[in-house]
């Protein structure tokens, strides 16, 4: 059974999500610890609630990106993740990080990337009159939401739809997608290689989730 670490900076509706299938036993591997940079996020006291070691880690209190990446891997590698989940975890990450958890760091994006990497997916997707929008799990490298796809799921936009609509819609999709690739990784059957991302042997992403 695997050990993760999620790491958030909000709500953790992600977290949440992932937790609950931890539980029924659907994901073969615990939630360990989570953390956020934020004391206010609401994710703290979902994993609270849990049992789950909540941890708090202010970027605020360090001088640069550096030295909270440097404390940030040295915290979650006291729990010797196996997986660690960005979920709503508002910040870059440095080079040094992202290469020291190589194969082992997945992120959600609020976008069928590799369009609208950054922020204000929705309304971006809205402006250029996309006729379907959604999120992506992927792993983490070096590139800011660059990295190779596992799963995304789209909905189509409608004609009276607003950026706090689709958000929503969007939001739902990401419950399903996001731990279905967590219990993909915690039965090995993920492999990140020089030229994309597999599922038992066969290339990814899978996107035909609506
Ligand atoms: C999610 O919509 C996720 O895709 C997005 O933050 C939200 C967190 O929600 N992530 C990013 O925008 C990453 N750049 P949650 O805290 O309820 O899981």
């Amino acid at each position: 059974s695997k050990r993760i670490v999620v790491l958030i900076s909000g709500s953790g509706s992600n977290l949440q999500a992932i937790l609950d299938q931890t539980r029924t036993g659907q994901i073969n591997g615990s939630i360990v610890a989570v953390i956020s940079n934020r004391p206010d996020a609401y994710g703290l006291t979902r994993a609270e609630q849990a049992g789950v070691d909540a941890r708090l880690l202010d970027h605020k209190q360090f001088a640069d990106r550096e030295s909270f990446d440097q404390a940030l891997v040295e915290l979650i590698d006291s729990y010797s993740p196996d997986l660690v989940v960005l979920a709503g975890f508002m910040r870059i990450l440095t080079p040094e990080l992202v290469r020291h958890y190589h194969g082992r760091l997945f992120n959600i994006h609020p976008s069928l990337l590799p369009k609208y990497k950054g922020l204000n997916t929705h309304q971006r997707a809205l402006d250029a009159g996309d006729e379907a929008h959604g999120c992506s799990v992927h792993f983490v490298t070096e590139e800011l939401d660059g990295g190779p796809v596992i799963v995304q799921a789209s909905v189509p936009i409608a004609a009276d739809e607003t950026a706090d609509s689709l958000q929503q819609r969007v939001h739902a999709l990401e419950h399903r997608i996001y731990p279905l690739a967590v219990e993909w990784f915690c039965l090995n059957r993920l492999a990140l290689t020089d030229t994309g991302v597999t599922l038992d042997g066969e290339p990814l992403p899978i996107t035909g989730f609506q």
